[in-house]
């Protein structure tokens, strides 16, 4: 996996069946490299049955926005790791700040569905992330460490962290390739430090489109992207895909 760069879409709450079924086919069109891409598509939970169904036999990976941290029970409105496997859904993104601000999820919250998604051999992708307040207030690297040391399991084969300041999500405001890289040798360094995991792979996410990611691609060892705004557009997914 470590050539390959994971370009993970998060479509959000966005798409009606309709747009969904439009998008896929118009991405299953792309040409791009399956050694140097893995084009991952994270769709509403709703929308998974019927994209996994379109992406059966593709270069298209499927992934999902959360997971309930139980395999099944009383738990109302929740979803199950068990059913998103069921979806050939490989991928799953846990700790979302968006997940965090409006569902109060917890670092410990977070570390319970990796254990879940872990041991039923998917890959989460776990999210985490200052906000400006935290940024300006050079406290930033604390703050993430705090994520980490909390939402990480100790004993692991392999992780995906995305790195996605909560101050670009949306925003067209990306943090310099410097910044990036400054937080990637933080992860690196603070988990091979306090835990025990073989491979670490990390994502940046925030206002990435297909003019500033072959910049950040190119100047750091970063292992690919998680894209919101630009992912819901066929243009800038062409351009992306091929640009790895
Ligand atoms: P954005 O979102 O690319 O629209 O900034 C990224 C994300 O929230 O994962």
């Amino acid at each position: 996996m470590s050539q390959v760069k994971l370009i993970v879409s998060n479509w959000k709450m966005n798409f009606s069946f309709d747009q969904a079924e439009n998008f896929v086919k118009k991405l299953k069109k792309i040409k791009f490299d399956t050694l140097k891409v893995n084009n991952i598509i994270c769709p509403q939970f709703i929308l998974m049955p019927l994209v996994s169904k379109l992406i059966k036999n593709t270069n298209i990976n499927l992934g999902a926005q959360d997971c309930h941290y139980k395999l099944n029970g009383a738990f109302t409105g929740d979803t199950s790791v068990e059913l998103l496997k069921n979806l050939n859904c490989n991928y799953i993104i846990l700790g979302h700040s968006e997940r965090r601000q409006n569902h109060f999820e917890t670092d410990e919250l977070i570390n319970f569905k990796v254990k879940t998604v872990k041991s039923e051999k998917l890959k989460p992708i776990i999210c985490i992330g200052e906000n400006l307040k935290e940024r300006e207030s050079g406290k930033y690297k604390e703050i993430l460490k705090k994520q980490l040391q909390r939402c990480i399991p100790s004993n692991l084969d392999e992780i995906i962290i995305a790195y996605e300041p909560i101050w670009s999500i949306g925003t067209g405001h990306i943090p310099s390739i410097k910044e990036i890289k400054e937080i990637q040798d933080l992860t690196i360094n603070f988990l091979k430090m306090s835990k025990s995991i073989n491979n670490i792979y990390f994502l940046y996410g925030g206002s990435v489109n297909a003019d500033n990611l072959g910049n950040i691609m190119n100047s750091s060892d970063i292992n690919g992207a998680l894209i919101g705004g630009s992912s819901l557009k066929i243009e800038e997914m062409k351009k992306i895909l091929t640009l790895c």
